[in-house]
């Protein structure tokens, strides 16, 4: 086919690969993966959408079926602003966790201008950032997080950039969080030199353990785009999500929506907003017993592999989100060979080269990722037993 009449931006998206590599698109039967990152079907209050979905067409509709304003129904603004503790003017509802970072690249970033990503990064981030740029900076990511210090090194050596994107909380994949200092660090950077941080956050409700670093640093400033969704929390079939914008980006986030999507489906902002503002179950509720289920997961699968796989692994203990990001402590296993022999024992994942933002460094591929909020313990520990039987 060819491409012929396609503008270069058309012609310049990459095909995401890796993700569907063959053991992936065609898995033997009765193979476990451990490739999500999505909600356990159980931990979706589906009731809860049941009845506030009834209610809405009980109600007559109303606003379901119109146009909304651009930045989204005004009381589910006010209900997401009162949880991120800013004015509701400065939220707008989105289609998802993706739509927020395209906004945000197409408001901030110029083509072909460079921005820093976290090292390893959410693959998804690079295919939204190709809109503008494939000019990034790779920024570490340690066991608190970003580098912030890497990245002042870098500033302070002349290098420019337009914005900082990071996962601040259960990072996709690293699984770590930012620390309160260095949040408050990254955006003294940016009020420094004039660039934008990025902040993508769609794991943070999912806390099981150890303490909320806060997001009121990225909420007060105005270098900071706050770009979250309720993928993680009610389901990613909703594609609702919010950004939490400086004042100034309201309006040309809103003109450029304006040229794009237009709005958020009132029909689906309708139902969101009953479920959320419903007080049974209430949506700390839902987001809390989430929480429960995927402790429970995430410690049986840290318990396999210890159990299975003693010192194959350096494993941090997760304190949420739905990931585990171990590393290969012995130099001689090839992890790509260990990848097939596991796909052919029945069970996948994602390897972690897939997540290198600097090509040069080996250490993300010494990583496997795991997701484990859709697998039951039974299937987390079966997984673990395949692995070991590869790994041998
Ligand atoms: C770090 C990160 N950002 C954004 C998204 C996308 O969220 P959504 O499905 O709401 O577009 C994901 C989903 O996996 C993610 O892991």
């Amino acid at each position: 086919m060819t491409l012929d009449g396609l503008t270069a931006l058309a012609r310049g998206l990459t095909v995401p690969t890796g993700f569907v590599d063959a053991s992936l698109a065609a898995p033997a039967p009765g193979t476990i993966r451990l490739t999500g990152g999505i909600p356990a079907p159980e931990a979706l209050p589906v009731a809860a959408i049941a009845r506030a979905s009834a209610q809405v067409w009980q109600d007559g509709g109303g606003a379901a079926l119109q146009y909304s304003p651009g930045p989204g129904f005004p009381a589910l603004r006010e209900w997401i602003a009162s949880r991120e503790g800013v004015d509701p003017s400065r939220i707008v509802v989105t289609n998802g966790g993706m739509h927020g970072l395209t906004l945000a690249v197409l408001t901030v970033v110029e083509r072909d201008a460079v921005v820093a990503v976290d090292d390893p990064v959410f693959p998804g981030f690079r295919w939204a950032l190709e809109i503008a740029t494939t000019r990034t900076l790779p920024v570490p990511v340690r066991a608190d997080g970003f580098d912030v210090d890497h990245l002042a090194v870098r500033l302070a050596a002349g290098d420019r950039i337009a914005a900082a994107y990071t996962v601040p909380d259960f990072h996709n994949p690293a699984q770590v969080s930012l620390s309160a200092e260095k949040r408050q660090a990254l955006i003294e950077l940016a009020e420094r030199y004039g660039f934008y941080v990025i902040v993508d956050n769609p794991y943070r409700e999912l806390r099981f353990a150890g303490a909320d670093q806060g997001v009121a640093a990225f909420n007060s400033s105005d270098r900071a785009i706050h770009v979250n969704t309720f993928t993680k929390t009610l389901g990613p079939g909703w594609r609702v999500g919010w950004l939490v914008l400086p004042e100034h980006l309201v309006d040309p986030v809103i003109r450029l929506r304006n040229r794009l999507d237009v709005h958020t489906s009132s029909v689906t902002q309708a139902i969101v907003e009953r479920l959320v503002t419903a007080e049974e179950p209430g949506y700390d509720r839902i987001v809390r017993d989430a929480a429960v289920l995927y402790r429970e997961r995430a410690t049986v699968l840290v318990d396999a592999l210890h159990e299975h796989l003693p010192g194959a692994f350096e494993i941090r203990t997760p304190e949420g989100g739905l990931f585990l990001w171990p590393r290969l402590t012995d130099d001689g296993v090839d992890p790509a060979a260990l990848f097939r022999r596991a796909a052919a024992n029945g069970v996948v994942y994602h390897q972690g080269e897939l997540f290198a933002a600097d090509p040069r460094q080996r250490s993300a591929a010494r990583h496997l990722r795991f997701a484990f909020g859709d697998r039951t313990p039974d299937q987390l520990h079966e997984a673990v037993r395949r692995l070991a039987a590869a790994y041998r």
